[in-house]
Order: structure tokens, then sequence, then C-alpha cells
């Protein structure tokens, strides 16, 4: 069957009705990858779910598809969110797609290059604040509940109800629910919708069990696992960059619920992640998403994992977003050598390659 989508894919678990007129780029039915290199580094069966690959290279879109169907449907003409730069990104597309406005607020200086150059390209209303992401969050709560600008931030309820299909997908690619599932937590919502799809896939039979939910935080943007908000959050991973996320309650919930933890991850920790799991399964990925692999990584080291246990790591955003990291943070840079077979050669015998 050809693929059209995650509302064409779950319309039943959707708010969608005949009347809805689908905004759909096609996105969900994500990779789902055994990663045996990893597996083997730390005693447990670990996949990654490459969310990298939607069309605009983050798990925004399985959101989005469904925030914005719904605001068409309701009349909207514009839509508006703030950003650390995937959902600006995604928002930005789907308005394409649907031919309505897009007004974007990011922070200036902290949106990844990627993220950045798609916002425009795509044709949205690119604002940069002197401020965070919770300033700007704040300002665009203010402005669309006074102005008819439909909010697509996971405030809204159907960017929930369509992010939690990766959890069916996820149910559906393993043939049941994993006993773990880590993901990098943000503004909480990505955490909020996993929950709530694992929960009721359960419920309609489709699945037999539950994960244990495992949320990661960048440590100097740690409010839910230190318990108190971060005035100036700072990351590497500049995607979580969130000091008050909006759905913090309902990740409180969902951890509870699952009996998961939270923990958090140094920007060291996080870079040594992203390293790993380009050089050990081929997979490049966001710093965001490595923050979840460095997690993984760090309870491993503790022997909190049962053996044969599995888990699924959320790679939630493409690395191609994000160069500067690749490129600067972290220094790699080509050698550079004269056009000379010996000055290659020399080279290669330095690097014993041969
Ligand atoms: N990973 C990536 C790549 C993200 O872009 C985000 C959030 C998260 C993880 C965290 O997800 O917020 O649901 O807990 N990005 C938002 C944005 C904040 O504006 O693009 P969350």
């Amino acid at each position: 069957m050809t693929w059209r989508g995650v509302i064409d894919a779950y319309r039943s678990f959707l708010p969608i009705s005949g009347q809805t007129p689908v905004v759909t780029l096609y996105e969900g039915n994500t990779l789902l990858l055994p990663a045996p290199r990893l597996a083997t580094q730390f005693g447990v069966d670990i996949y990654l779910k490459f969310e990298g690959q939607h069309p605009t290279g983050s798990f925004k879109d399985r959101g989005m598809t469904v925030a914005v169907s719904k605001a068409v449907e309701n009349g909207s003409q514009a839509i508006m969110c703030a950003s650390t730069g995937n959902t600006s990104a995604s928002a930005a597309a789907y308005a394409a797609r649907a031919g309505i406005k897009c007004v974007v607020l990011v922070p200036a200086g902290y949106v990844a290059l990627g993220k950045l150059a798609q916002a425009l390209i795509y044709g949205a209303e690119v604002i940069a604040i002197h401020g965070n992401f919770d300033a700007a969050l704040k300002l665009v709560r203010q402005i669309t509940e006074s102005y008819p600008l439909t909010l697509v931030n996971s405030l809204n309820p159907h960017r929930i109800e369509g992010q939690k299909t990766a959890a069916f997908e996820v149910c559906d690619q393993l043939g049941s629910a994993p006993d773990y599932l880590a993901l990098p937590v943000g503004n909480a919502g990505n955490i909020t919708a996993y929950w709530k799809g694992f929960q009721e896939y359960r419920e309609a039979g489709r699945s037999d069990s539950l994960p244990q939910m495992l949320g990661f935080q960048a440590a100097g943007a740690a409010p839910i696992v230190d318990g108190r908000l971060v005035p100036e959050p700072r990351t590497v991973a500049t995607a979580i960059r969130i000091g008050n996320p909006a759905s913090w309650q309902k990740a409180v919930q969902a951890l509870e619920e699952s009996h998961g933890r939270i923990e958090k991850v140094t920007d060291e920790e996080i870079i040594e992640a992203y390293k790993m799991v380009a050089r050990l399964e081929g997979l490049f990925v966001e710093p965001a998403s490595a923050a979840a692999l460095a997690g993984v990584a760090k309870l491993a080291k503790t022997g909190f994992f049962p053996p044969g246990s599995r888990l699924v790591c959320i790679m939630t955003g493409h690395g191609l977003k994000d160069p500067d990291t690749t490129l600067n943070t972290c220094k790699l840079q080509p050698r550079v050598v004269p056009g000379e077979q010996q000055a290659v050669m020399e080279l290669l015998h330095d690097l014993n390659v041969i």
C-alpha cells in the first residue's frame, strides 16, 4: 500500500473527519533501525527511530500535518509559533502546502543554520527576537489569544495528536511496545505525545504492554530534572535550549505513570554521543537527538538495563540541520594538502590508513 502520511495511516485515532482538508507531506513511516554496534557497547537491544527522515527533517511534521489540517478546517488563514528551529521549519512547510501564512518567532543567534534556511525558503515571516525560546513562546501565546493567528506550538492539542502516531509506528514496527523509550526533552510535548500514543494503542488492543519512558535534558537546560525554572538555559543542543517547558506537568505525569526516569546529560556527553551514533551506526542526527543516546549510555554504564531488554531511542532530527556544530563546535575539518599523489600518500601513511 502506498504511504500517504500519518492522518491516512492512523485516521481512527485522530480528530479528523470527512470534512477535514488533509494537509500532508506524506510524513511518518520513518525507519526503525537496529543498532547492533551500539547494542554491543551498551548491553541492551537498541533500535533507533530516525525521525530525521521526515520531509522537513524532524519529528515535528507528524504533529504539524494534524495542526495545520485542523487550522484550515476551522477557517484559519495564518499560523504562528515560537521555535528553537524545527517547529518553525515544519510549520512553514505545512503552511506553504496549505497556501496560508506562517509567522515564526525564534531566539536570535540560537537557531541552527539549516532550520533557519528552511523556514525562510518555505516563505514564512521569520522574526528573530532578542530573548530565548521561553520569551518567544510567551509572546506567541499573548498574540494568538488576541489576533486571528492559530498557535501551532505543542500547546495546540492537535500537535500532540499527530505526534502520538510515532508511538503507534514503534509498536507496529517492533510487533509490540519496547521495554524502554528514550527521547530528548525540551518543551516536553513529544514525551507527552508518545505516552498518550502508547496508552491508546494498548487500550485499542494493538499492543499488549507499555514502555518505561526515559527523558533526557541538557544539563544547562534541565528544569524538569532540577525541579526549577532555568531563566538562562544553555546547551550546545539548541533545539532543547528551554528553561520553562509548556508541558512540564504532563511530562512528569508520563514519567510517573510509566515508572520512567528523567536525567540530565552534559554538553560533552552530548557531543560524544553525537559522534558515536554517526561513527558506529552511520546515522547523522542533530545534537538534541544525541542527548537521548548520551542518556542511554549513562544509564547503561550504571547497569540500569536488565540483560535482553529492548530499547527504542528517538533520533528526533537530522544532523544536516546543524552543520555548524559538526564543523565548528566539534572542530572537525578536512585536512588540506597539495593536489599531488605524494602528498596524499604521505598523509595516509601518517594517519595509519596504509
Ligand atoms: N529534539 C529536537 C530535534 C527538537 O527540535 C525538539 C524540540 C526536541 C527534541 C524536544 O521536543 O519540545 O517536544 O520536548 N524542538 C522545539 C522546536 C522546541 O521549536 O523546534 P519537545
